[in-house]
């Protein structure tokens, strides 16, 4: 049995290419039967960032309805808030912060990104990957399944690790970042990477109308309605390439390719594919949205579950320390 365990930050509503890169393949993993998936949303960490009560409870609930809607089987697997299980992860943060040189975290491109203007970083910035470190080896975690953007990340967590391990002893397993080079990086409205800061995204969640509107937007060239188009080079046939069947594909590139097929129709095929391909899961997040008890519910029972396995590893690291 392998333990596979990610984070994801509270950040808001999923779009598509976090769905598409990160929700979709995660929620495939966690369905082997030789895994056991840990779940968790980085609310500690979304607290560098988000500094309001009322948008950290929504980011939160709209990340896991999003998950539970992708399928993601709690039962099965494990699914809590960081922030619920706060004391032991911050506990193990500090006994890994004192095992972290300092010239590692100024290393860190989170850290680095911002140190031009040093007064606008906050120290959870700073000890960021000390706390994503305890957020995996408190759970003896085998694999993290990460995107390409936290490797260095996960390359710190490891050897903050096996810093603790030459110091105390093999308390901890040491984790193996899983990054998938081949995930697509799903374009966005105007064809650079879709992303919440680039403000590009498709959200799927959105009521219809609402949706329609946002695929309107999405950036073509002017070439006239009758004239044959280059499928190819158009950001709306990528997004749709992305979903649709190898029929459907086909028939789709052909009609670029005749002529007399305008973006307008384009766009109305794949927001009409949208609405099929996530049919369900559409459904199912308006459900937990509008059901916050019952997703609550899940997060709580997620959260009982992992308890007594965080406790596990804590007793005996405070063995190791000298502190029982
Ligand atoms: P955003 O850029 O919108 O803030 P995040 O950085 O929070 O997204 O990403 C969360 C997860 O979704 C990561 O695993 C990341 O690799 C994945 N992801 C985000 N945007 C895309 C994209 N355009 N294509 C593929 N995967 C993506
Ligand atoms: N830093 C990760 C991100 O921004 C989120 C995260 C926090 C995480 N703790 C983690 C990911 C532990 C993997 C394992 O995406």
């Amino acid at each position: 049995m392998s333990r596979i365990l990610t984070g994801i930050q509270a950040s808001g509503r999923p779009h598509l290419g976090n769905i598409l890169g990160a929700i979709v393949p995660a929620v495939e993993l966690s369905k082997d039967p030789k895994n056991e998936s840990f779940l968790f949303i980085a609310d500690l960490h979304s607290m560098t960032t988000v500094k309001n009560a009322e948008v950290m409870k929504a980011n939160t609930h709209a990340v896991a309805a999003a998950w539970l809607a992708c399928g993601f089987d709690t039962e099965k697997n494990f699914f809590y808030r960081q922030s619920r299980l706060a004391g032991l992860h911050t506990e193990l943060m500090w006994y890994l912060n004192c095992q972290t040189p300092f010239p590692m975290l100024a290393n860190a491109h989170s850290f680095k990104d911002k140190s031009d203007k040093l007064a606008d970083v906050n120290a959870g910035l700073f000890t960021y990957p000390v706390l994503q470190a305890a957020d995996i080896v408190l759970y003896q975690a085998d694999f993290v399944p990460v995107g390409k953007d936290q490797k260095q990340h996960l390359e710190m967590s490891k050897d903050i690790a096996a810093a603790f391990n030459r110091t105390y002893g093999e308390v901890f397993v040491l984790p193996e970042p899983k990054i998938d080079e081949n995930v697509m990086t799903i374009p966005g409205l105007d064809g650079q990477k879709m992303s919440k800061s680039y403000n590009n995204f498709i959200d799927i969640f959105l009521p219809e109308k609402e949706l329609y509107k946002v695929i309107k937007k999405i950036v073509t060239d002017t070439t006239p309605l009758e004239e044959p188009k280059n499928p190819d080079t158009c950001n709306v046939f990528l997004l749709y390439k992305l979903l649709a069947n190898p029929e459907q594909i086909a028939e789709m590139r052909a009609n670029y390719l005749a002529g007399g097929y305008g973006y307008g129709h384009a766009k109305k095929a794949l927001f009409e594919l949208i609405l099929d391909r996530f049919a369900e899961e559409r459904k199912a997040f308006d459900y937990y949205m509008n059901n916050t008890d019952a997703l609550e519910a899940k997060l709580v029972e997620g959260e009982k579950k992992v308890r007594q396995i965080a406790e596990n590893t804590m007793h005996k690291v405070r063995e190791v320390l000298g502190f029982l």
